[in-house]
């Protein structure tokens, strides 16, 4: 069975982040940090908030205790994204701890990447039918909409 859109499109966020990541990691010259660094916020940050406006908000309010704990684990885990990508985003594209928070950065984000893929989309698929992800879809791409603008 095809998967279903919602989660297509998360997966697909997920592997454009890797692919930025990396090239963040990579960048050396202030302006190719300044850039990455931009690019990088802008498909990770809006991403963020979209999920905990949809797939998250569904997974903390499920009755079986382990996807609740799940969820909470992920979003603790965005929290600590958003600590450090906003260090990087306010730190000199000069300064010697940028390539090392940058990385630190990638690390968490394709952890927490591997374990929504691995965990939160199985719930979201054992929870929700069809009907409900494509509202979810539609909460997501709502809140991601409005922190494009933060
Ligand atoms: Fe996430
Ligand atoms: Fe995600």
């Amino acid at each position: 069975m095809a998967e279903h859109p919602f989660l297509k499109h998360l997966r697909e966020d997920h592997e454009e982040q890797k692919k930025l990541g990396k090239q963040l990691i990579d960048a050396s010259s202030p302006e190719e940090r300044e850039k990455m660094r931009q690019k990088f916020y802008e498909e990770l940050y809006p991403h963020m908030v979209g999920e905990e406006a949809s797939m998250f908000k569904r997974l903390k309010g499920a009755d079986d205790e382990e996807i609740r704990g799940d969820a909470l684990e992920n979003l603790q885990e965005h929290h600590v994204a958003k600590i450090v990508l906003r260090e990087l985003m306010d730190l000199e594209t000069d300064s010697e701890v940028f390539k090392a928070k940058a990385k630190v950065l990638d690390e968490l984000n394709r952890h927490h990447l591997e374990e929504e893929e691995k965990e939160a989309f199985k719930h979201l698929q054992k929870l929700c039918s069809d009907q409900e992800l494509s509202e979810l879809f539609e909460q997501y791409e709502q809140a991601e909409e409005k922190a494009k603008e933060e």
